[in-house]
C-alpha cells in the first residue's frame, strides 16, 4: 500500500474545504464515547440550569479516585492549572500537614516539610525565584510553565533514551539545599521509574509532583498510573485518552494538599469571600465532566486499542534499520497517548525532519514532540545551566516522530504509514 492508497478519512476530504484537502491521516482523533450518552447528560445538565461546580464533576471525582486507588481527585480546567495549583498549594499544604501531623495521619507527608523553609506562597511577589524544582527538559511546556508561575527556578536534567522518562540519577545529581521539589513525567503515557523516583524524594524529604497528563490508560504492576508521588496531575485534553474537551485531576492522598488546590480553583477563596491565597478560575465545566465521565466506561477499551496498534507499528517498522522505539519498564503498560519513533539519520539514510516531510507530502500528518526541548525554549532558556549538558534531551528531540494514532488508526492506516516509511527508506539507501 502507497500513500495514494492509504484509507480517506471522510471528513478531512470534504470537497470545497480548501483546509482539509491533502490531509488524508490526521494525526490524532480523539476517542469520544457514545454521542447519545453525552446527549442524554448533556440534557440533564441544561435541565437543571447548573453548568459548574455540579454532580458531574463531583461524580467523575469520585469516579477517577476510586479507578486510581486515591483519597482525592480534584476536577480543574486542565492539567496545566492543576499544576500552577499543585505548586502553589505545597508550602501551604506543608504547614497544614505539620499542625495536623499524628501516627496513622493520612496527611503526614513528611516529604513536604522542605517546602516550607523557602514559603513559596508567601514569597511570590518577590522578584528572584527561591526554590529549585527538579525537572526533565524532555517534556510539555506547561510543567515548568507552572513552576515558573509560582516563583519558582525549573533546574533542567537529562533523561533515559530507552524510557524517554527522567533519569533518576540525573535527577540526584541535581538535588541542592535550594531544592524544594522533584517533577517527573509519564512521557506518552509510558511510566517513569517511580520505584526509583519516590526513593529520591523519600531520601531528600522532597515532594514528587508527577505530570500524568499522558497517564490515564497506562499502568505499572497491573495498576492505573496516578496513584504515586506526592500527587499526579492528569490532562483530559482532545488528544488524550480520557477526553473531557478541556480539563485535567489532581490526584493526591494528602487531605491538606487536596483541600488547598480545591480552594486554589476557587480563586483561593475559603468559602467565606476572603482569598487565603491568590488563585484562579480552575473549576471543570459540567458538560466537560460528562463527557469524561461517559469516557471512562471506555478508557480501557481504548487503551487496548492504543496498544494493539502501537503493536501493529512496531512489528511492521521494527526491521527497519535505524527507527528506535519506545521501551517501557518491566511491569509497565503504556497508553500510548503517542507513538514516537525515533529516527536515527546515519541508519536510516534520511533524517526524523525528511521523514516527516515524506509524510507530510502522502498527507500523513506527525509531529515532533518535544522540539525545542524546554531547555531551549525562549520562556525557560534563562534558567538553563549550560555546565549540565543534556546529551540523551538533545537526540530524542531531534529524532522522535510521533505518528498517527487515535480512534482513526487501525490496521490499514498502520501499513499504509509503514509502506511509506520502508519505501522513504529504500530511495534514501
Ligand atoms: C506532558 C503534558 N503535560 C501537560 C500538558 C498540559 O495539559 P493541558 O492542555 O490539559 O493543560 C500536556 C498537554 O498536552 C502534556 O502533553
Amino acid at each position: 500500500m502507497h500513500g495514494d492508497d492509504l484509507p480517506l478519512i471522510p471528513e478531512f476530504h470534504q470537497p470545497g474545504d480548501p483546509a482539509r484537502v491533502g490531509i488524508r491521516v490526521p494525526f490524532v482523533r480523539p476517542a469520544l464515547p457514545p454521542a447519545e450518552l453525552v446527549a442524554r447528560a448533556a440534557a440533564e445538565i441544561i435541565g437543571s440550569g447548573r453548568l459548574t461546580k455540579g454532580p458531574y464533576c463531583d461524580r467523575l471525582e469520585a469516579a477517577v479516585a476510586q479507578r486510581l486507588g486515591v483519597r482525592h481527585a480534584v476536577a480543574v480546567s486542565s492539567c496545566t492549572v492543576g499544576l500552577m495549583l499543585v505548586y502553589r498549594s505545597l508550602d501551604l499544604a506543608a504547614g497544614s500537614c505539620r499542625s495536623r501531623r499524628s501516627p496513622g495521619d493520612p496527611c503526614g507527608v513528611a516529604s513536604l516539610e522542605s517546602l516550607s523553609r523557602f514559603g513559596v506562597a508567601k514569597t511570590s511577589s518577590r522578584s528572584e525565584p527561591l526554590g529549585e524544582v527538579v525537572i526533565p527538559s524532555f517534556t510539555f511546556l506547561a510543567a515548568p510553565a507552572a513552576i515558573t508561575w509560582n516563583n519558582l527556578r525549573p533546574v533542567f536534567v537529562d533523561c533515559e533514551a530507552a524510557t524517554t522518562n527522567v533519569s533518576p540519577q540525573a535527577v540526584r545529581a541535581a538535588i541542592t539545599p535550594r531544592t524544594v521539589a522533584i517533577a517527573a513525567c509519564h512521557n506518552f503515557g509510558n511510566p517513569c521509574d517511580m520505584v526509583a523516583l519516590e526513593a529520591l524524594a523519600a531520601e531528600y524529604s522532597l515532594p514528587l509532583v508527577v505530570d500524568a497528563a499522558h497517564g490515564f490508560g497506562a499502568s505499572m504492576h497491573g495498576r492505573p498510573v496516578g496513584a504515586g508521588g506526592t500527587v499526579e496531575v492528569f490532562s483530559l485534553s482532545p488528544t488524550k485518552l480520557l477526553v473531557a474537551g478541556e480539563g485535567g485531576i489532581v490526584a493526591t492522598d494528602c487531605d491538606c494538599l487536596a483541600h488547598f488546590v480545591r480552594m486554589g480553583r476557587e480563586y483561593g477563596n475559603d468559602g467565606s469571600y476572603d482569598a487565603l491565597f491568590p488563585g484562579v478560575n480552575g473549576r471543570m465545566p459540567e458538560m466537560s465532566a460528562a463527557i469524561a465521565l461517559e469516557g471512562l466506561a471506555q478508557l480501557d477499551e481504548v487503551a487496548r486499542r492504543r496498544n494493539a496498534v502501537a503493536e501493529a507499528y512496531r512489528r511492521e517498522l521494527e526491521d527497519l534499520p535505524g527507527i528506535g522505539f519506545i521501551e517501557p519498564l518491566p511491569g509497565a503498560v503504556c497508553s500510548y497517548k503517542d507513538f514516537s519513533i525515533t529516527v536515527d539519520p546515519t541508519r536510516f539514510g534520511m533524517t526524523r525532519d525528511g521523514l516527516r516531510r515524506v509524510l507530510a507530502a502522502h498527507g500523513v500528518e506527525t509531529r515532533a514532540y518535544y522540539n525545542p526541548p524546554c531547555h531551549r525554549q525562549t520562556a525557560f532558556e534563562h534558567f538553563y545551566d549550560r555546565s549540565r549538558p543534556l546529551p540523551v534531551t538533545e537526540l530524542l528531540a531531534a529524532r522522535s516522530l510521533a505518528l498517527p494514532i487515535g480512534a482513526h488508526v487501525d490496521a490499514a492506516v498502520v501499513r499504509g504509514v509503514c509502506d511509506i516509511i520502508a519505501n522513504a527508506k529504500q530511495t534514501a539507501s
